[in-house]
C-alpha cells in the first residue's frame, strides 16, 4: 500500500519524536495530543534537536526546515484523521484508552488506513477487535529516542493481514530504521522483554542493599558494554512507563514477579519519573544532563 500521510496519536517524548523521523523521512505528518501545553513543549523540544543536529553537521538546515513544514500538531483528532494512510498511537499506556482511542480512529480515518501502536505491553489482538478493521491493526515499537536507536519492532495478531506487515515493514525501512518481525504475539515483544529481566535483577540487587544504584549502572557500562545502565535507561524512557506497564502485566497475570517494585512504587507516587521530571534515580538539570545521584531515592530495606 502507498503511504503518504502519516498521523501519529500522542505528543510525548516518543510520539514527538517519531513524528519528526516520518516528516524527516518525507511523508505529510499530522500529530495529535489532547494537551495544547505538550504539543507546545514537543514543538520546542523538536525545534531544537534539529537546531542541534544542523550544528553538529548531522542535518542540514535545508531538509530539516522541509521536514518541519511537513509536520503539524493539533488537538482535533477528527480533522487531523481525515486523509491519514498510517497511524501511530503513541498514547498512555493504559489498555482502555487504547481501545478507544482506536474504536474512534476506525470511525475518523479513511476504510484504507493501517492503524498501528506503539504499545509493547498490549498485543495488536488486544486493540484491534475495538474496531471493524482488524486485518488493519499491528503494532510498531519504537525505542527511546526514536530519532536515534535503529531497531522497530512489528508486531502482528492472528487477524492481521499480510499486506499490513508489508506496509509496515517497508514503512520502517522508509524511515531509515531496521524492522524486527515476530512470528507471533507476545505482552513485551523482544527487546522490552529481554530488558524487563535485566531491570528486575537490577532493582533486585539494589532493594537488597547489595550495590548502589550508580555501582549497578557502572557495572552494566563497564563490565558489559551497555550504553546506560538500567536505572539510567529507568529515567530516559520514563519510571511511570515501566510502572504501568508492569501494573498491565500483574493483572493479567496474578503473577507476584510481573507487580512493580516497592522503590519503583515509591518514586512515582512521589512523581520522580526520571529525566522528564528533573528526578527520578538521578538528578538532572534543566538541560536533561544528569547532576548525580538522588539523595532523597528510597532506600533499600
Ligand atoms: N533524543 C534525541 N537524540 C538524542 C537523545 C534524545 N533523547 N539523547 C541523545 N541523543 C543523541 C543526540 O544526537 C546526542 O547529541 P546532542 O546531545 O549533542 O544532541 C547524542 O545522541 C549523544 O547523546 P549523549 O551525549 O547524551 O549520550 P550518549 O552518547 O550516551 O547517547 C543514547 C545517548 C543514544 C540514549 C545512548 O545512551 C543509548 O543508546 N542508550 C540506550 C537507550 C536504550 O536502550 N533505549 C531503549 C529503551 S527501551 C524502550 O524504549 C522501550 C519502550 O517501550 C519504552
Amino acid at each position: 500500500m502507498d503511504i503518504e500521510r502519516v498521523l501519529v496519536v500522542g505528543a510525548g517524548a516518543m510520539g514527538s519524536q517519531i513524528a519528526l523521523l516520518c516528516s524527516r523521512a518525507g511523508f505529510t505528518v499530522a500529530c495529535h495530543d489532547i494537551d495544547q501545553h505538550r504539543i507546545e513543549a514537543a514543538y520546542l523540544e523538536l525545534t531544537d534537536r534539529s537546531a542541534r543536529d544542523v550544528a553538529k553537521g548531522l542535518r542540514n538546515q535545508h531538509d530539516e526546515d522541509a521536514a518541519h513544514q511537513r509536520l503539524t500538531f493539533g488537538t482535533d483528532l477528527a480533522r487531523l484523521a481525515t486523509d491519514a494512510d498510517f497511524v501511530i498511537e503513541a498514547a498512555v499506556e493504559d489498555l482502555e484508552v487504547k481501545r478507544a482511542l482506536f474504536n474512534r480512529l476506525d470511525r475518523v480515518t479513511p476504510k484504507h488506513a493501517i492503524l498501528a501502536s506503539n504499545s509493547s505491553g498490549f498485543v495488536p489482538s488486544r486493540i484491534a477487535d475495538a474496531t471493524e478493521r482488524v486485518e488493519l491493526v499491528c503494532n510498531v515499537h519504537f525505542f527511546n529516542p526514536a530519532l536515534v536507536m535503529k531497531g522497530v519492532e512489528i508486531v502482528t495478531g492472528p487477524d492481521t493481514a499480510h499486506m499490513t506487515l508489508a506496509t509496515a515493514v517497508a514503512l520502517v525501512r522508509r524511515l531509515g530504521k531496521t524492522p524486527i518481525v515476530l512470528h507471533k504475539e507476545i505482552p513485551g515483544f523482544i527487546a522490552n522483554r529481554i530488558l524487563g529481566a535485566v531491570r528486575d535483577e537490577a532493582i533486585f540487587l539494589y532493594e537488597s542493599g547489595v550495590a548502589s544504584v550508580e555501582a549497578i549502572d557502572t557495572a552494566c557500562r563497564t563490565a558489559l558494554g551497555y550504553p546506560m545502565g538500567p536505572f539510567e535507561l529507568m529515567d530516559l524512557t520514563g519510571i511511570d512507563i515501566g510502572y504501568y506497564t508492569k501494573r498491565a502485566r500483574f493483572a493479567e497475570s496474578g503473577n507476584p514477579r510481573d507487580a512493580p517494585s516497592k522503590s519503583v512504587i515509591e518514586l512515582v507516587a512521589l512523581g520522580q519519573l526520571g529525566r522528564k521530571t528533573g528526578r527520578g534515580w538521578y538528578v538532572y538539570d534543566g538541560n536533561g544532563r544528569k547532576i548525580g545521584p538522588d539523595s532523597g531515592q528510597p532506600q533499600p530495606s
